[in-house]
């Protein structure tokens, strides 16, 4: 941890991070919806947005917790409609990774939100695969998709959307938990992840972002998950930080989120130095870009800024990512290879 002012970005680290190969592990892409596309979407769908303009949808992306920013989140989701809609948001997305360097990535999409609305499960996915492969095609990044069920919603649902997505689980890599934290446990879910990891997915969920430190552990007990996402109130108990550093666990956390949904006042207060100075498997990455003001690359340059990390934290940072993913093993090396590159010059 170096740089000298808090705030100010040293040009080599900015350097850095711009050079680093990452690893995307936490993204959903119902949050990658930029307002100019979701106009075009409802326009092109004859779907009413409770907005008129860009700039009116900008200054509505005050948020006060959780809560507040899903309400907004879910309800832009109505100009999703057809595949092609699908896919260009995936597209759009993977147009934005491309820029920040991404060369892995495993995004979250949530089934009920569209299936909820008679939207067909196979055009969802169909459009999101369609996506991740022309994103594959141009610019070589690779992927894992993940299938999260909302834990607002009563766990037949996430039961029904497993059995739904059953002809299609060849592409997707796990399962996930999101949505709601506050008043939704996870043990109700732990039926619906058995199965879904006897069926040969991963498994991953959300905690520890408004929820405490209790949370993570409830979920690793009842969920069988490799990765919490967020997982950042872990840092309030040593014991908890133990137990991810001993079973490697790793946590997907998402800083302008976190700041923006008031999980911390500020930057500064982010528990991710404390994270990574316990050797929990941390990570970088950015939620909901187009609600939260960036993607990973800004994630990386505030969380540095703010906490004054250095070279060697980017480092372990990014590697953290690759080790974390559910890419391939030989996947795993290339990406290992081009991370010593870059970290080398
Ligand atoms: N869905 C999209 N973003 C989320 C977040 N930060 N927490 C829980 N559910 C989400
Ligand atoms: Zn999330």
């Amino acid at each position: 941890m170096q740089s000298d002012a808090p705030g100010a970005l040293d040009a080599s680290l900015a350097e850095l991070i711009d050079r680093l190969p990452k690893v995307e592990l936490h993204v959903h892409l119902e949050g990658t919806l930029e307002p100019d596309l979701a106009f075009r979407l409802a326009a092109k769908n004859g779907v009413a947005l409770p907005f008129r303009s860009v700039a009116e949808i900008r200054a509505a992306y005050e948020f006060s917790d959780l809560q507040s920013f899903l309400d907004v989140y879910y309800a832009a989701c109505a100009v999703l409609v057809t595949r092609e809609d699908f896919r260009d948001l995936t597209v759009a997305y993977l147009a934005h990774a491309n820029a920040d360097r991404v060369r892995h990535v495993e995004p979250f999409f949530d089934p009920q939100t569209h299936t909820e609305r008679g939207i067909p499960i196979g055009d969802v996915i169909g459009g999101i695969v369609d996506g991740l492969a022309q994103g594959e095609r141009e610019y070589g990044i690779t992927s894992g998709l993940i299938l999260s069920f909302l834990r607002h919603l009563p766990v037949d649902s996430a039961d029904a959307t497993l059995a739904a997505a059953e002809p299609r689980l060849d592409r997707i890599v796990a399962v996930g938990l999101d949505s709601s934290e506050i008043g939704f446990p996870p043990e109700p879910f732990a039926g619906t992840f058995a199965r879904a990891r006897a069926l040969g997915l991963r498994a991953v969920a959300h905690a520890g972002e408004e929820g405490d430190a209790s949370t993570v552990v409830r979920t690793l007990d009842s969920l069988g998950v490799s990765r919490i996402d967020h997982g950042v109130r872990s840092a309030e108990d040593p014991a908890v930080m133990r137990r991810l550093v001993e079973s490697g666990i790793t946590l997907t956390a998402c800083p302008n989120s976190n700041v923006r949904l008031r999980v911390f006042p500020t930057m500064d207060r982010s528990t991710i130095g404390t994270l990574l100075k316990a050797g929990v498997a941390v990570t970088i990455n950015s939620d909901d870009p187009a609600y939260f003001g960036g993607y990973i690359s800004d994630n990386y340059r505030a969380i540095t800024a703010a906490l004054r990390l250095g070279a060697a934290d980017l480092g372990r940072l990014a590697a953290n990512a690759i080790e974390g993913s559910f890419a391939s093993g030989p996947r795993k090396q290339e990406l290992r290879e081009e991370l010593s590159q870059a970290t080398a010059g």
